[in-house]
């Protein structure tokens, strides 16, 4: 293609709100598609709440910050709740079962499963006008399954062809990918941070954007841009409630 192609193409992408106005102008306008957001943080900083409630506000037309598609929620943890978009859904006055009904749940079970849904979801992607896919989360199986640095070179080879076909995903179909990522630490690391984000250089090169949260006060949240092509370096806080992400109350 030419570069005004590439520029046309460009500005077709469309994003998503992400319910919290801090957090949606930190990203830009929102989570942007034909591109992969990538969330990075320890257990119960909010990952997976978050990706639920993107699962509602992608569905809600875009004159209210959503992009009127389905989802296709990929499993890997067995965390993903109902209830929780139940709740969510029903505390912002919408209708839980129509929700419900447009997200495309796949449960997934280990590392091949989870390649194998991968190239299933080109079908259903068309097929079921997704415009969002999340993998939640994107390294656990692989972790889990190559263990010791024999195993390192194969499981970074796999997890390559992984996160280049969800990008392929959301360059072809115009959506959104979101995938959440745990902390890595390194004992032998004297200097520095010894916190990294698992998935090494792979991850690291293939999302578009990566994004960083730590557990502030109470329900609070900092989030912090720590890789993007062109969002600015800077923080946002948000908050986690009975109605799911939220701005965080100023007194
Ligand atoms: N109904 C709710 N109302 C308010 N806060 C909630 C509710 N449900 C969950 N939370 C908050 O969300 C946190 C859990 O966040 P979440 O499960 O998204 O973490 P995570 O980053 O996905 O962790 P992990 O790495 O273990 O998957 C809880 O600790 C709680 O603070
Ligand atoms: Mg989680």
């Amino acid at each position: 293609m030419t570069a005004l192609e590439l520029f046309d193409k460009k500005q077709k992408a469309q994003r998503i709100t992400t319910s919290s106005k801090n957090l949606d102008n930190l990203l830009g306008g929102g989570i942007e598609t034909q591109a992969m957001t990538e969330f990075i943080g320890e257990y119960g900083t909010g990952k997976s709440q978050i990706c639920m409630q993107l699962c509602i506000t992608a569905q809600q037309p875009p004159e209210q910050g959503g992009l009127g598609g389905k989802i296709l929620f990929i499993d890997t943890e067995g965390t993903f709740s109902p209830q929780r978009i139940n709740e969510i859904s029903k505390l912002r006055g919408l209708d839980p079962k129509k929700i419900l009904e447009n997200i495309i749940y796949a449960r997934c079970y280990n590392s091949d499963h989870q390649l194998l849904i991968v190239d299933r979801a080109y079908k259903v992607v068309e097929e079921e006008k997704i415009k969002l896919i999340i993998v939640d989360s994107l390294i656990s199986h692989f972790r889990g399954e190559y263990v010791g640095r024999e195993m390192l070179s194969e499981r970074q080879q796999k997890l390559n062809q992984h996160v280049h076909k969800l990008l392929r995903l959301a360059e072809l179909y115009n959506c959104a990918v979101i995938i959440t990522n745990q902390i890595q630490s390194n004992p032998q690391a004297f200097f520095g941070d010894p916190n990294r984000p698992a998935g090494g250089n792979i991850v690291a090169h293939a999302s578009t954007h990566r994004l960083y949260i730590r557990k502030g006060k109470a329900n609070t949240r900092v989030i912090h841009v720590i890789d993007s092509p062109y969002l600015p370096e800077a923080e946002a806080r948000f908050a986690i409630t009975q109605m799911g992400i939220e701005d965080v109350e100023e007194k």
